[in-house]
């Protein structure tokens, strides 16, 4: 047994403390697994407005000066141990967060100041605490400054020289570029790394990609893809100039957290052997959602209404749907034209397509509880935790063949599958795909075999979390080979 490692994972979000997107899943649940595996790994969040009661008449652990162009502003530490938390955590204060009302703002660059800031913060306070870590873990954007600052000013600072450091891809379109001003006012200077564009010099998540030991990204499939012109966002030459350093590690789920045996929100709870019982959820969602009794396949959608998801590629291939007799269940909010065309899609046919435009965590169990068939018509997706979900809920994922959707859902017609999948973000690829299901659903015992092998599936955290280790362990070697 190796020595655990002292990790310090820097995020934005993490589950359930606080959640926008997918990175509060993974950031609320790997440190935890990391943990089990007999690591030292410690959260360190952003004190956003929404918990700021957590800390309400705490005394902070540290208080130390963040250097910026205009004098020093003082950062604040709480620490927090909460059962709602499994891993220590350390919650980071100072003048630009309380100045900010939200996680994240439309406009990005009102958010540079306030995750530059933290990400400085988040490496002073192990200063503060004389807690040296082997290993900085920062993820997407937000963070990846920490990283920057760790391979460039933090080299020749005794404290920091020896911590490696690894930035984790969630979701690479959003680079965070334009931070020019935000980066001159903590006195970060500019990269002269030479893959990196021109237009990508003050972009956070390149400039941590150009630097960083070792860069994750949340599936072997989206690790290929970020090198190539499609999904490269344009600085695939960066990356694949790093591909050596590159590594794709899919995320994983807490199989206890969804488990339709136990699962409160179902009206009837079933596993592997009581898949029977699934039919009285199917008709209880009908019900309530106004869906005629019917022997179709009941397709379900759980989704940011956003291009990422390709749902408008998804609408017309729906309305054939519908046409040939499937039911449809939307669950998601996002952009309004999209919600709009959703509304109306219902509207044509109100005893088959419903449409709930909301956050709704429950809502969305029920429909993994219920559907036959989850639809994921993403144009690129890095991971995808939906479709690992619906799998465990015995929901049959059809998926587009990209990123983490390829590598976690295999087409039945490749023997043993869970799922339906197609490659073209195309109505007619996805009709396709939903007409082979419609196909093999009348055919109840192989269905239901479908059903039990997609729910037999392992995507608990272990296997993934255990590369993790292997990919901090690689970080520290080839941050001391090039810095002893
Ligand atoms: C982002 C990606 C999603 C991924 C999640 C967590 O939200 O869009 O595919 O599952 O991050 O890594």
């Amino acid at each position: 047994m190796s020595s655990p490692l002292r990790v310090l994972f820097l995020a934005a979000e993490a589950s359930p403390l606080v959640k926008v997107g997918g990175l509060a899943d993974v950031a609320g649940s790997l440190p935890a697994v990391l943990r089990e595996l007999g690591n030292d790994v410690r959260v360190v969040l952003p004190l956003h407005p929404s918990l700021r009661e957590l800390t309400h008449g705490a005394t902070p652990i540290a208080r130390f000066p963040i250097p910026t162009q205009f004098g020093a502003e003082e950062a604040c530490a709480f620490q927090l141990t909460s059962k709602r938390f499994a891993a220590p955590l350390y919650l980071i204060d100072g003048p630009p967060l309380r100045g900010s009302d939200t996680v994240y703002h439309s406009y990005v660059e009102q958010d540079f100041s306030k995750y530059i800031f933290f990400s400085r913060a988040a490496l002073e306070l192990t200063r503060a605490i004389d807690w040296q870590p082997a290993l900085v873990h920062a993820n997407d954007w937000h963070t990846a400054a920490a990283i920057y600052w760790l391979q460039t000013a933090g080299r020749s600072d005794p404290f920091f020289a020896q911590v490696a450091t690894l930035i984790a891809i969630h979701n690479l379109p959003y680079l965070g570029d334009g931070a020019a001003n935000a980066l001159a006012q903590y006195g970060f200077a500019l990269s002269d790394h030479p893959r990196l564009p021109d237009w990508a010099r003050d972009a956070l998540l390149p400039l941590a990609l150009a630097h960083a030991d070792m860069i994750t990204t949340v599936s072997p499939t989206y690790a290929a893809e970020i090198q190539t012109p499609e999904f490269g966002c344009g600085i695939e030459e960066l990356l694949r100039s790093r591909a050596d350093h590159v590594r794709g590690i899919l995320n994983g789920l807490y199989p206890a957290a969804w488990d339709p045996s136990r699962d409160k929100s179902l009206v009837a709870r079933f596993d592997a052997t009581t898949l029977n019982r699934r039919a009285r959820n199917k008709r209880a969602l009908q019900q309530q959602f106004g869906l005629v009794d019917s022997p179709a396949p009941l397709l379900g959608i759980v989704s940011r209404l956003d291009r990422q998801k390709g749902l408008d590629i998804a609408l017309p291939a729906l309305a054939q749907w519908t046409e040939h007799g499937g039911q449809t269940i939307v669950l998601g909010t996002g952009n309004p034209d999209l919600e709009q065309q959703y509304r109306e899609l219902a509207a044509r046919d109100p005893a088959r397509v419903a449409v709930a435009l909301k956050f709704d965590a429950q809502l969305a169990n029920r429909i993994y509880g219920s559907a036959d068939l989850l639809l994921m018509s993403s144009r690129y997706e890095p991971c995808g935790l939906s479709q690992m979900i619906a799998m465990r809920y015995g929901c049959i994922p059809v998926v587009r063949a990209v990123g983490g959707l390829r590598d976690s859902v295999r087409d039945v017609a490749r023997g043993r599958g869970t799922g339906f999948v197609f490659s073209e973000a195309t109505p007619e690829a996805i009709f396709e795909a939903l007409r082979r299901a419609q196909a093999l659903f009348t055919q109840t015992r192989r269905w239901q075999a479908l059903q039990r092998r997609a729910m037999r599936q392992d995507f608990s955290w272990r296997k993934s979390a255990r590369a993790y280790v292997a990919a901090y362990r690689e970080a520290i070697a080839f941050h001391n080979s090039i810095h002893d």
